[in-house]
C-alpha cells in the first residue's frame, strides 16, 4: 500500500500519529500540501505531493479527510485508475457521490475517531478489504459493516464519542466541586467510563443483565438512574442519536 492523504486537518493529524505509533514510516506516506500537510512534511519527514493530482498519481490508497461539503470536489478530475482505493472518512458522504467523482477507483467508507492517535479508535469500515487491515490495526479495532445503511447508523457513534467526553468532564467537574482533588476526579471519571465499556463489550453476557446486576433495589445506582429516566435524560440521548442520523442521511 502506498498511502496518501487529501485533507490534512484535525482528523488526519490524529490518524498520522496512530500510524507513526504503529511503525509506519513517514516517508512512505504522501500528504497533500493544504492544511497542515506542508508543515508536517517539513517537520516530520512525510512525502509531500505538489497537488492532489500528483498525490493520486503517486499513491495506491488515498485517504480523504476533507470536510463533507468539500469531498466530491476534492477528488473530481484527478488521475484515478481502477487499481486505486479511495477511502473516505467524510461523514454523511455516500459512496455513490464519490464513485461518480473518482471513477474508476474502488470506494471505501471509513469512520475512525481521534482516539486513533493512541491506537484506540473503533474504526467503522464499509466495505472491508483485506489490504486495509494493517492501516486499520494501527488506528485501533475494526468494525466492518454489512452495508452502507448500517455504516451510516453506526457513524452516529462518532458523535457519541464527543458526548461521552462531555459526560466524563461533567462528572469530574461535579466531583471536584465537592472537594475531590481535580486530578483524582478526572482519573476516576475517565477510568469509570472505560470500565463500563469493558464490561459491556463482553458479548458472552446480555447487556441488560450486566446493568441489572448493578441495580440493587433501593441502592444508589438505581436511585440515580431512576432520576435520569424521570428527567428524560435517556430519551433525550436517544433523540440526539436520531437527530445525528437524520443529518447523516441528509433527510433533515
Ligand atoms: N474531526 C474528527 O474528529 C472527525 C472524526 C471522524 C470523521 N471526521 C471527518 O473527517 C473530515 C475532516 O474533518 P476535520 O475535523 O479533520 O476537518 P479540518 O480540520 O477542517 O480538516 C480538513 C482539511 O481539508 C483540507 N482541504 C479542504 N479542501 C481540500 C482540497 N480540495 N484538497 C486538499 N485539502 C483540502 C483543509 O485545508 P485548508 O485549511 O487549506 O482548507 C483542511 O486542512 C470530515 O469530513 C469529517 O466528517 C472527522
Amino acid at each position: 500500500m502506498r498511502l496518501g492523504i487529501i485533507g490534512v486537518g484535525h482528523l488526519a493529524g490524529a490518524l498520522l500519529t496512530g500510524l507513526a505509533r504503529a511503525g509506519f514510516a513517514p516517508a512512505d506516506i504522501c500528504l497533500s500540501p493544504r492544511g497542515h500537510g506542508r508543515d508536517l512534511a517539513r517537520r516530520e519527514g512525510y512525502a509531500l505531493a505538489q497537488d492532489n493530482a500528483d498525490l493520486v498519481a503517486r499513491c495506491s490508497h488515498v485517504l480523504l479527510c476533507v470536510r463533507p461539503a468539500d469531498a466530491a470536489g476534492a477528488v473530481a478530475g484527478l488521475p484515478w485508475r481502477a487499481d486505486h482505493v479511495l477511502m473516505s472518512a467524510c461523514a454523511g458522504v455516500p459512496r455513490t457521490a464519490l464513485a461518480r467523482a473518482a471513477d474508476p477507483a474502488a470506494i471505501v467508507r471509513l469512520m475512525p475517531i481521534t482516539a486513533a492517535e493512541k491506537g484506540a479508535s473503533p474504526t467503522l469500515v464499509y466495505p472491508m478489504r483485506a489490504d486495509l487491515a494493517p492501516m486499520l490495526d494501527a488506528f485501533g479495532s475494526t468494525i466492518a459493516l454489512a452495508d452502507e445503511d448500517q455504516f451510516e447508523a453506526a457513524t452516529v457513534y462518532a458523535a457519541i464519542y464527543g458526548w461521552v467526553q462531555k459526560l466524563i468532564a461533567a462528572s469530574a467537574e461535579w466531583s471536584a466541586a465537592q472537594g475531590l482533588d481535580p486530578g483524582v476526579s478526572r482519573q476516576v471519571s475517565a477510568a469509570t467510563f472505560v470500565a463500563a465499556g469493558v464490561m459491556q463489550a463482553d458479548a458472552s453476557r446480555d447487556m441488560g443483565d450486566i446493568l441489572q446486576s448493578l441495580l440493587t433495589p433501593g441502592g444508589i445506582t438505581e436511585a440515580g438512574l431512576d432520576h435520569l429516566d424521570r428527567a428524560g435524560a435517556i430519551t433525550a440521548w436517544q433523540e440526539a442519536c436520531a437527530l445525528v442520523l437524520h443529518r447523516l442521511q441528509g433527510t433533515r
